[in-house]
C-alpha cells in the first residue's frame, strides 16, 4: 500500500484555443467525481489559464502551467514568472520537459532555477526527466537519469523540495504509442527514489511522487499504477479528450 496520494496530470501542450479549452474543462470537472481519491491537474495553454481556473474553481481539478521563466518580473519578453502563474490560479507547473529541452533549449541549469522560483511562490514543481532511445539502448538511462537530477536538483535542501514531484517521461515513449511497461517503469522509479534518497534521505525519498508520462491510456493505467513506485502518471495525448482523460482519472473505478 502506497502512502503516497497519487498524482493524474494531464498536459495540453500547444493545443486549443481559449474556447475548445473551457469547453474540455467543463465536461472534465462533470466527469470527475468531487471524492476521487487522486490529485488531478490539468495543464492548458497560458492563454487559457485564467478562464479554465474559473471553471474548475470549487472541483477537485487543480490547474498548472507548463513552463515559467525565473525571474520574478522584468523585460524579458514573452516570458512568464512563477508569481504570474499563481496570480492566474495555478498550483503546480511543469518543468524541463522534454520538449523544451529539445526545442527552446532547456538544460539542467534552466531547469535549477525555474525550480527555485517555482517553491519560492509555492508551486508545486513537476520535473520532467528522461532519456532519449538512443541512451536507452546503448544502456545510459540510469547515467542520463543521474546527471538530470544531480544537476536539476543541485543547492537545494530536502526541506526546499516537500512538494516536489518527478516526472519520468522516457522521450521514446512520448505521442509515439509506445508505453514503457510498467517493470521498466519500475526499475526506473524505483531508481529516481534511490537517487533520491541518496541525495535527501529517507523521508523525502518516501513522500516524493514519482509519475510515469509517456503513451498513457485508459487501457494500460491500472497496470501501471500497480507498480509500487508509480505515484500517478503525466499524460499528454489522451489528456486533450475529457472522457479520455476521466477513465484514466477513475482508473480505479
Ligand atoms: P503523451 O505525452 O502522453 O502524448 O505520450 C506525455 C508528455 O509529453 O507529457
Amino acid at each position: 500500500m502506497k502512502n503516497r496520494k497519487p498524482l493524474i496530470a494531464g498536459n495540453w501542450k500547444m493545443f486549443k484555443t481559449c474556447l475548445e479549452a473551457v469547453e474540455t474543462a467543463r465536461q472534465l470537472v462533470k466527469l470527475i467525481p468531487d471524492n476521487t481519491t487522486v490529485d488531478v491537474m490539468i495543464a492548458p495553454p497560458f492563454t487559457s489559464l485564467m478562464p479554465v481556473s474559473d471553471v474548475m474553481k470549487g472541483s477537485c481539478v487543480s490547474l498548472g502551467a507548463q513552463n515559467l521563466f525565473w525571474e520574478p518580473e522584468g523585460a524579458y519578453t514573452g516570458e512568464i514568472s512563477s508569481g504570474m502563474l499563481v496570480s492566474a490560479g495555478c498550483k503546480y507547473v511543469i518543468i524541463g520537459h522534454s520538449e523544451r529541452r529539445q526545442y527552446f533549449g532547456e538544460t539542467d541549469v534552466t531547469v535549477n532555477k525555474k525550480i527555485k522560483a517555482a517553491i519560492k511562490d509555492n508551486l508545486i514543481p513537476v520535473v520532467c526527466v528522461g532519456e532519449s532511445e538512443k541512451e536507452r539502448e546503448s544502456s545510459h538511462t540510469f547515467s542520463v537519469l543521474d546527471k538530470q537530477v544531480a544537476k536539476g536538483l543541485e543547492n537545494f535542501v530536502s526541506s526546499d523540495l516537500e512538494t516536489l514531484v518527478i516526472a519520468y517521461e522516457p522521450i521514446w515513449a512520448i505521442g509515439t504509442g509506445k508505453t514503457a511497461t510498467s517493470k521498466q517503469a519500475q526499475a526506473v522509479h524505483q531508481y529516481l527514489r534511490l537517487l533520491i534518497e541518496k541525495k535527501f534521505g529517507n523521508n523525502l525519498a518516501n513522500s516524493v511522487r514519482i509519475l510515469y508520462g509517456g503513451s498513457v491510456k485508459p487501457d494500460n493505467i491500472k497496470e501501471l499504477m500497480l507498480m509500487p513506485d508509480v505515484d500517478g502518471t503525466l499524460v499528454g495525448g489522451a489528456s486533450l479528450n475529457a472522457e479520455t482523460f476521466s477513465k484514466i482519472v477513475n482508473f480505479q473505478i
